[in-house]
């Protein structure tokens, strides 16, 4: 969640927190501010279709830049937004109300105006400039970790990206999939309702079509939609996540209280404001513990899980383990519910399971 779309405040509170509980804090696709360098947090940054905090003039992204701030130590890894679950197919959106000189000057936009970032990118075009843009970045930063980010919408689309891997040798580091149930800052309601593959189907997707061309052990895989406790991860890590992202339950851990004003500059909790009056309320000290406690307890109550269970590694968790009641009369299991498929089995014709071929055989490393 970018500066911008949460007070300043907020972001040193999260960064504060998350350099307490050793755990990572993503920019949003604002990009890096001064807050977020505050307190030593380590930064993922995102990178989104503005480039803001690595773009030129034209708007389009500037190498240079982005080679100059992605040295700073605190940024451990770099991600490139295609999309998230809130918006699919929709750039970023900074309301006017919410634009400060501030902000301005970091993103290079004018004043007064909504900033929407565009809903493509224009330093790649297809699959395979995609992966040529991750080597690219993954060049200037000396080799930090480079992974993107999106929604499953089309399986064709992100088969093509799979494909792309395969002819070029190039995999990211790591792919994050964000849930259609995703929530943002600022969005067409029903774009935020009604668009994009809910997290669990798009992440038992991800995670098949990678074992399904063999490099499922090259890649983590990161999830992210309405996981509040211990066991959403858990049920998230059952269905192959490697890693998880939070972002509305560390709201909630700053003191939101779910006003939903999070795009008219009146948040009465500081997180979601620009306005100093409100924010300002917002203590750093006091907000940060309580962040860092909220992961710890997480953590503790996710080993307690996996205990509970009869295991003793979080890796050892798999989709059996977990039950789901379908109707009144019945529950099933995670495997039974998202069954998955044979390591290499896209790779040849004859073993491409029915329901994948159709996807598979359409999928174009030159387009989308
Ligand atoms: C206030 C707010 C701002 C967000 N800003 C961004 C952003 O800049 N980039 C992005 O990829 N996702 C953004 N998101 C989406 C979250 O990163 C996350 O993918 C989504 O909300 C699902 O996680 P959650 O259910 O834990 O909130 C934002 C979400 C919220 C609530």
């Amino acid at each position: 969640m970018s500066f911008g779309a949460l007070s300043q405040n907020a972001i040193m509170a999260l960064n504060k927190g998350a350099k307490i509980g050793n755990f990572a804090h993503n920019t949003g696709e604002e990009g890096i501010s001064r807050y977020h360098l505050e307190y030593g947090g380590d930064l993922i940054w995102q990178i989104g279709t503005g480039y803001f905090g690595c773009r030129n003039s034209d708007g389009g992204f500037d190498e240079e830049l982005f080679t100059k701030k992605v040295a700073h130590n605190a940024v451990k890894m770099i991600e490139i937004k295609l999309s998230q679950g809130a918006k699919p197919g929709h750039g970023g959106i900074l309301p006017a109300a919410k634009l400060t000189q501030e902000i301005a000057a970091i993103r290079h936009v004018p004043m007064g105006h909504d900033v929407v970032s565009p809903p493509a990118h224009s330093a790649f075009s297809s699959p395979i400039e995609l992966l040529e843009f991750i080597v690219k970045l993954r060049v200037c930063s000396g080799e930090k970790p480079v992974g993107f980010k999106l929604c499953i919408g089309k399986k064709t689309e992100f088969l093509a990206i799979c494909k792309a891997m395969l002819e070029t040798g190039i995999t990211p580091d790591f792919i994050t999939v964000d849930g259609a149930e995703g929530g943002t800052g600022a969005a067409p309601i029903e774009m935020v309702n009604s668009i994009g593959t809910p997290l669990r189907d798009g992440l038992n997707f991800v995670n098949n079509a990678l074992i399904g061309i063999g490099i499922r052990d090259q890649i983590q895989i990161i999830a992210a939609g309405k996981v509040a406790s211990a066991f959403h991860i858990l049920r998230l890590m059952a269905l192959g996540a490697d890693t998880i992202n939070s972002a509305r339950a560390m709201m909630f851990s700053l003191g939101c209280v779910q006003s939903r004003r999070c795009n008219e500059n009146t948040c009465p909790t500081g997180i979601a404001t620009q306005n100093p009056n409100r924010y300002k309320a917002l203590d750093v000290y006091d907000k940060s513990t309580r962040v860092a406690n909220y992961h710890a307890s997480m953590i503790k109550n996710l080993m307690r899980l996996v205990a509970s269970v009869g295991l003793n590694n979080l890796n050892e968790i798999q989709p059996w383990h977990i039950n789901h009641r379908v109707n009144v009369a019945e529950t099933k299991s995670y495997a039974e519910l998202y069954p998955s498929i044979i390591n290499q089995c896209l790779l040849t014709d004859v073993t491409i399971p029915k329901v994948w071929k159709k996807h598979w055989q359409q999928a174009n490393s030159n387009h989308w």
